[in-house]
């Protein structure tokens, strides 16, 4: 990492005011922000990383007040919610306020909004005076950069200014939340993308203030952008049946190579992760991204089932995201 001078800070918060884009440190994944308050920077924020304009933007506060403002209704359950996890990988879905750019919400008429742990974020954000809509720091589709290298390898341009706050605590994406009514008409929070913030802790906090609420894990569909191919690393990554033998031999190297409609790989490597899931988390996007790079032509994983709950589900959903084949369902 390299030292951060402070005028690298007062560089960044001019960028961002005068509608330009900066890659920025958070505790989950490094961000690409820009000023909610620039049309220009939003739309160069799309234009860099190539990514389509339905996929909704979260947008990155560093007090609870500042969320309320882009709220039409801050609901007691979010307040609940923020004030137990904030600062911190968490992301509201909440009515959006009519001031908040429909190109942040991709015209939906709610808002993410996340209140990020990492002091060089949280810096940014009062420095620029204006909250920051930061979607990671990648191009569409792909790996999301849990260190600054990672994030210079996916966008070379010597243009962009990246700042380097070292290594990401999570190394995931926070967890996407959306609050509603269950079947009996209690309150309900839908876990849209897992993250750091586990349903076991969400659970857990909702018990001790909020025993009627329940949680639920909503796939896909509901939050835009979270398409069952994401998350891609460079070359193909299977998922195999957990007894598989390493190395791969002939007969799962071909079914692999069929289900790809190619060759059989000549350089296949496992990614191995840690017993730890916190661990496991943070080197994730490294590993697949080092792995990629190493002159392999096929990534694979074995399928560990009891390897599950907590951070783990949030593990998987990105391998299973990540994954081309998947051998194992
Ligand atoms: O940890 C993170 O959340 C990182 C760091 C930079 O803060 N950001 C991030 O942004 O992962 P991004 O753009 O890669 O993912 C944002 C996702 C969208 O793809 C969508 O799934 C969800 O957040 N989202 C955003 N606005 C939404 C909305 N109004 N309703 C439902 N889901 C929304
Ligand atoms: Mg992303």
């Amino acid at each position: 990492m390299m030292p951060l001078d402070s005028n690298d800070l007062l560089k960044a918060r001019d960028l961002l005011q005068q509608g330009d884009v900066v890659a920025i440190p958070t505790e989950t994944v490094y961000g690409l922000a820009a000023s909610i308050e620039s049309e220009k920077g939003l739309r160069k924020i799309f234009a860099v990383k190539e990514r389509p304009f339905f996929d909704p933007l979260i947008v990155h506060v560093a007090s609870i007040k500042e969320a309320q403002s882009l709220a039409a209704e801050w609901p007691p359950l979010a307040d609940y919610l923020a004030r137990s996890f904030w600062p911190g990988p968490l992301t509201v879905v909440v009515p959006k306020a009519s001031h908040v750019n429909s190109l942040i919400t991709s015209g939906l008429d709610t808002v993410a909004i996340r209140f990020p742990s990492h002091p060089i974020a949280q810096d940014l954000i009062r420095m620029t005076g204006t909250p920051l809509a930061a979607p990671s720091a990648n191009k569409f589709g792909r790996t999301s950069p849990s260190r600054a290298e990672h994030v210079r390898s996916e966008f070379p341009d010597p243009n962009l200014m990246i700042i380097d706050g070292g290594d990401c605590e999570v190394g995931l994406e926070s967890t996407v939340i959306a609050l509603g009514k269950n079947a009996e008409g209690k309150d309900e929070v839908s876990i849209l993308r897992p993250g750091a913030v586990t349903r076991e802790m969400l659970e857990e906090t909702l018990e001790r203030w909020w025993p009627q609420a329940t949680v639920s894990r909503t796939e896909s569909q509901a939050s835009p952008g979270h398409l069952e191919h994401h998350y891609m690393p460079k070359i193909p990554l299977a998922i195999v049946p957990e007894s598989t033998s390493h190395p791969l031999g002939r007969t799962m190297l071909d079914s692999i190579a069929a289900q790809l409609k190619r060759d059989a790989a000549t350089e296949a490597r496992e990614l191995v992760l840690s017993d730890d899931a916190a661990q496991a988390a943070q080197e994730l996007y490294g590993e697949m991204r080092r792995l990629a790079e190493s002159g392999a032509d096929l990534l694979w994983i074995r399928s560990r089932p009891d390897r599950k709950g907590g951070l783990w589900m949030a593990i998987w959903d990105r391998i299973k995201r990540a994954a081309t084949v998947d051998l194992t369902r």
